[in-house]
């Protein structure tokens, strides 16, 4: 049996470009992170042409807003985040082709670009409105300068862009009661000029590219969001602002504004793959013009509309570009059942997991990924984080790979046995461990990476099972040496099974179970019942444990550390 990949196909994989006013935590992981990063490996590990792209996003409200709380500029916001922010992902092992940033030339040539070149295709509608406007700071108040009510759910910290609880995208106009964030005052309104994307004017191409011909394949959660936004009428939407902080407009009526930070942050997906293309002597192109090409966005579901409906439309309105295959968005994840909050310190940050929990990256990506918000909002708890590892990595997996290897060294010093006709027993197990693969995949290629992370577990769950039932070392007392050898020799197989197929999602351990076995990274669509992974004779090195139990005391830790 073998996995049968059509022929290599090209992959662009982007994850939601961070913004650059906090550091990374748990909940940034599990909704836009981890997917990627183990989709991203998935197919690279399945033969695939693959750039997976990422960025920071430097521009936009939010800095201007950090930058006044922490009374710096927003350029040292901006380069004191991005730094923590990559190396975050650097040390937790996200497997980035490219990580950019919007404050790069690179990515200021090609907004700029996309936005005259859109501009001079008669694209936009040029308007005047009034918009709320600070009396104090003489200063109109974008996006997240202003908060308010919801007109849609009632929330009353709405920003002017976007309810939060809600979801819906908002106008500062829109809200009730809005307040200056930046001095608490009533705003007042004022008249200005702006470039506006006619989004109505593409209603149908939605309708038809995404509520039909991605009915089958959008995650329902996804499809949902769009649909609703389509019933309620797609408006015009502003892509310019009066702020002073981003992509000046390069009009020369544009003195004094900038593009909106939700005009330019896609726009950086294709500017980091320029910047990896430029680097890696590739062409950006093939990645985003190319037809055979499919990208995929990986997001949380507060960025839905932006890449299900603003993002495409700009593509499609430019031409030439190909437009996203899937957008696979996750709902939220809560800690301890409230949401994330930087302000109130409610986050587990990476940089402090890692410290704590130095080199267990792989059992935060488990506990993440067993448990994702994949359809629904879920939550992270501490004592779930100990349960799912010490009961599941620990005691399942580990277990298995590590009586294995301890008992290879007992009986044969090392060395795989040659295990001559294997009985029907064991042939039935390696038929059922190589349609792992195969299970694996079609799992993640429809987005399932808890169904996929727990058909990996059941494998061991099926190794651990055969070596319960067969008793290899009440054989080996009864002196049967031959059938031991057929047992020993199945089970290290299923170890060398284990080790590539997890690759994608505990890489690190992965990585050392190969190192003790010996074996190179291998591709799946290379794994057959008829090649096994490890030949017989061959050596593998002295085992040592690839996960650790998680003491109470140090859950114990975590949970008071939160709370003060
Ligand atoms: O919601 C956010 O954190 C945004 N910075 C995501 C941007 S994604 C993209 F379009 F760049
Ligand atoms: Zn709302």
């Amino acid at each position: 049996m073998k996995l049968i990949v059509e022929s290599k196909k090209r992959y662009t994989i982007t994850s939601a470009l961070p913004y650059t006013n906090g550091r990374l935590h748990i909940g940034h992981l599990a909704g836009a992170y981890i997917p990627a990063d183990i989709y991203a490996r998935f197919k690279r590990i399945t033969d695939n042409d693959v750039a997976y792209i990422c960025g920071s996003d430097e521009h936009g409200v939010a800095i201007s807003i950090r930058a006044k709380k922490e009374n710096k500029t927003p350029k040292e916001i901006i380069d004191k985040y991005h730094a923590l922010i990559k190396k975050s992902f650097e040390d937790f092992g996200i497997s980035f082709d490219n990580y950019s940033r919007t404050s790069s030339k690179i990515h200021h040539e090609t907004a700029s670009e996309f936005f005259q070149f859109l501009n001079k295709k008669n694209c936009f509608e040029i308007k005047n409105s009034k918009q709320l406007y600070d009396p104090v700071e003489n200063q109109f108040l974008a996006d997240r300068f202003v908060e308010g009510e919801c007109p849609h759910c009632g929330f009353e910290h709405a920003y002017g862009d976007q309810c939060e609880n809600c979801g819906s995208s908002l106008s500062p106009e829109q809200l009730i009661n809005p307040i200056s964030k930046i001095s608490g005052a009533k705003p007042v309104e004022k008249e200005t000029t702006h470039w506006y994307l006619p989004l109505g004017e593409y209603e149908n191409f939605i309708k038809t590219w995404f509520l039909k011909d991605k009915k089958d394949s959008a995650k329902s959660n996804v499809y949902g969001q769009v649909k609703s936004w389509i019933d309620q009428g797609l408006e015009s939407r502003a892509i310019t602002r009066d702020l002073d902080w981003g992509i000046p407009v390069p009009h020369k009526d544009g003195d004094g504004k900038v593009l909106y930070v939700w005009f330019d942050a896609p726009i950086g997906y294709i500017s980091s793959t320029k910047e990896w293309a430029k680097n890696d002597n590739k062409d950006w192109e093939l990645y985003w013009k190319d037809k055979n090409t499919k990208l995929i966005h990986f997001i949380g579901k507060d960025n839905i509309v932006f890449h299900c409906i603003i993002f495409p439309i700009i593509l499609k309105a430019h031409g030439g570009y190909i437009l996203p295959e899937n957008i696979p968005a996750n709902e939220f994840l809560n800690l301890e059942g409230e949401k994330f909050s930087t302000s109130k310190n409610w986050a587990i940050w990476i940089d402090e997991f890692l410290n704590d929990f130095p080199g267990m990256q792989d059992s935060l990506r488990y506990t993440l990924t067993v448990n994702a918000p994949e359809t629904k909002d879920n939550d992270f708890t501490w004592k779930d984080f100990q349960a799912r590892n010490n009961n599941e990595l620990v005691a399942i997996f580990g277990n298995f790979i590590n009586r294995v290897f301890v008992l290879t060294h007992k009986y044969y010093d090392g060395f795989v046995p040659e295990s001559g006709d294997l009985d029907t027993v064991d042939t039935e197990i390696l038929k059922r461990a190589y349609k792992m693969p195969i299970l694996i995949s079609e799992a993640l290629d429809n987005y399932k990476f808890r169904q996929a992370i727990n058909l990996l577990i059941d494998l061991s769950r099926l190794g651990n099972k055969y070596l319960a039932e067969e008793e290899p070392w009440k054989l080996y007392k009864l002196g049967n040496i031959e059938r031991v050898k057929k047992i020993m020799y199945v089970s290290l197989q299923l170890c060398g099974l284990l080790s590539l197929l997890s690759e994608p999602f505990l890489p690190n351990a992965s990585k050392k179970i190969r190192q003790i076995l010996n074996i190179k990274e291998t591709k799946w669509t290379e794994l057959t019942f008829s090649n096994p992974v490890l030949k017989e004779k061959k050596q593998i090195n002295k085992p040592y444990l690839i996960f650790r139990k998680i003491e109470d005391e140090e859950i114990k830790n975590q949970i008071n550390k939160l709370n003060c």
